[in-house]
């Protein structure tokens, strides 16, 4: 059976391109890995006062990591650092305390951007939340996919070959990791 892969993009609008390289990665991915989007866009803004009685949607949000083996996150940088719904979703994931549904699973991050640094900072500004949260980030190979805004076509298919293979080889040094790091 294939590995269950959630994939969390850090960007809401339609056209992002680190959706498309989501999907890109749906496209590549080897057959031991099954890859699903798990949408954030709707989670309520996390506030503790609601731990007693939690939105439906971050029960649903939670029971959904957790079934998962392992978490993939694709994301933009926004101001050198992770996109707030991005946060927002690793702050309702990780409640209430002691019951993250983080915890022990295998991670990999994709950063992308239209400029040259490839989302560098929200890549490592995530890692340290992955740090805490005990997930096992695989090192390498890192993903900073710069110059995204030339990666795709109109309708949001990857173009550059080059990008498409990198990506899939990602994949496989993933599905490695999963494995030696499997909960
Ligand atoms: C950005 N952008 C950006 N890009 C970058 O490389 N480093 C950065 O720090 C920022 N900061 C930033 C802040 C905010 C609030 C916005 C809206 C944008 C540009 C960003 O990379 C670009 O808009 C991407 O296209 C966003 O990713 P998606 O939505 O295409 O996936």
């Amino acid at each position: 059976n294939p590995r269950d892969v959630v994939v969390i993009v850090g960007s809401l609008r339609k056209a992002s391109l680190n959706r498309r390289l989501a999907r890109t990665l749906i496209e590549v991915a080897p057959a031991a890995l099954k890859l699903e989007i798990v949408e954030i866009g709707t989670l309520p803004l996390y506030n503790q006062d609601l731990d007693d009685d939690p939105p439906s949607a971050w029960t649903a949000f939670r029971e959904r990591i957790r079934s998962a083996d392992g978490v993939i996150f694709v994301t933009p940088e926004y101001n050198r650092s992770v996109p707030a719904p991005l946060k927002n979703a690793i702050d309702v994931g990780s409640r209430p305390y002691g019951k993250s549904a983080w915890s022990r699973k295998p991670a990999a991050v994709v950063s992308g951007s239209p400029g040259a640094t490839g989302g560098f900072g929200a890549n490592h500004h995530l890692r340290q939340s992955l740090v805490f949260l005990d997930m096992p980030a695989m090192q390498q190979p890192e993903a900073y996919i710069g110059h995204a805004d030339k990666l795709f076509d109109e309708s949001g298919r990857m173009t550059n070959d080059s990008t498409r293979e990198f990506l899939g080889k990602v994949l496989q040094a993933y599905a490695a990791w999963l494995e030696r790091n499997a909960a």
